[in-house]
């Protein structure tokens, strides 16, 4: 509602490509690593899912990683597929011998990367970015630079070395925000500067170690950002990176852009993910959590079951959830009876009443209620009668 009152102020892109990183910033998850046939699996789910491109991994980094890219690839998937490498031949060579159709090719630009990562100058790390970026475009192959840090980066080096890789025939820039370090305004502010630099399409990459990746990539997008990097579940190095079930979303719902995403698939993608990679999500993560459709309180789910609308701002359908009600001290009677229907079980008020008094006295003791409990308190209370 508010949001019609700004939006008219905002640079919005007609759409917003989904470039999809699970399988390589997302694996780079302390603990966690994918096996090839895993990589095969989560990629048909994420071509299914209707993301624009799935960044498969980092080709140079072993055997396992070089066969994944060419597996995934040989799936024909509609989704681009994309590896990641340094400014290196080497690593360049590695993607481009798995055949994919697009190289994510980067190098660190902050001073802090300059000075004690790469001890090489501003001109240095210019003239590599270009000759990688024209490295790949003369095997005709398509290409996205990123400069690492870029969030921590001056600007005017910042935008030099942006300018010149879209001149060396880059296809799309993208922003790192490789140690999650921006706040939404500061992120707008880059990308809408960056914005009147550049003609190609701009991608952001938000880690999320304030919490923040999420809203940094939208507000990159109300800058007119084209394209954001997100994972399943958030997962990625550290915090992670921004979450694809809840910028997807939030860009679908939020700011009615046209994503050819089928959203109802999110929860069975998200679970997926956190089986193969036995990351689990907290009960209260946004849009994929166990309790993003459940509700306890009375007065909610009283709300709830006269219009779902009063406590749920998208319905669980959308993302293939379910709404779920919960008993404990917060219980009101709406909650119980309705409960009680779903399993048919009848009774008079007065057993009812004890009923109620007993799932609400369960609560008091800092127990969970579960359904088989209802059941059980029920079966009890019938049986005295
Ligand atoms: O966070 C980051 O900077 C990265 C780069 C490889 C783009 O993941
Ligand atoms: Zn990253």
């Amino acid at each position: 509602m508010y949001i019609e009152k700004v939006k008219k102020n905002m640079n919005l892109p007609e759409t917003v490509r989904i470039f999809d990183t699970t399988l390589r910033d997302g694996e780079q998850t302390p603990g966690v690593a994918i096996t090839v046939d895993e990589k095969i699996g989560i990629a048909k789910k994420l071509d299914q899912l209707g993301v624009d491109v799935i960044e498969v991994g980092f080709p140079a980094a072993s055997e396992g990683e070089k066969e994944a890219a060419k597996a995934i690839l040989d799936l024909g998937l509609n989704a681009k597929v994309c590896g990641l490498a340094r400014v290196l031949k080497n690593d360049l060579d590695a993607v481009l011998d798995s055949d994919v159709d697009y190289i994510h090719t980067f190098i660190g630009t902050s001073p802090l990367h300059r000075e004690y990562k790469l001890k090489m100058s501003q001109e240095q790390i210019l003239d590599k970015a270009v000759e990688a970026v024209e490295y790949v475009k003369d095997h005709g192959v398509l290409v996205e630079f990123s400069a690492e840090d870029a969030t921590r980066t001056e600007f005017p080096f910042l935008s030099e070395i942006y300018q010149s890789v879209e001149d060396a025939g880059a296809d799309y820039i993208n922003v790192p925000d490789t140690v999650g370090v921006m706040v939404p305004s500061a992120m707008h502010w880059l990308i809408s500067k960056l914005n009147k630099d550049i003609n190609i399409p701009i991608s952001v990459h938000c880690h999320d170690d304030f919490g923040l990746a999420v809203a940094n990539s939208l507000s990159s997008v109300e800058a007119g950002a084209q394209q954001v990097h997100a994972t399943i579940n958030g997962l990625g190095e550290r915090a992670g990176n921004a979450s694809l079930e809840e910028v997807v979303m939030a860009l679908i719902t939020r700011y009615d852009l046209p994503l050819d995403i089928r959203t109802s698939q999110l929860v069975n993608l998200s679970d997926f993910v956190s089986r193969i990679t036995g990351v689990r999500m907290p009960p209260n993560k946004a849009i994929v959590g166990e309790n993003a459709f459940a509700h306890e309180a009375g007065i909610h789910v009283h709300g709830v079951l006269e219009k779902a609308e009063t406590y749920e701002p998208i319905t669980p359908e959308m993302v293939g959830h379910t709404r779920r009600i919960v008993l404990g001290k917060h219980t009101g009677a709406n909650a119980l009876r309705s409960k009680l229907d779903e399993y048919g079980i009848e009774m008079s008020e007065k057993q009812f009443c004890t009923v109620y008094d007993q799932i609400k006295d369960l609560g008091d003791k800092g127990k969970k209620v579960t359904d088989a409990d209802l059941k059980a308190i029920a079966v009890t209370v019938l049986g005295r009668a």
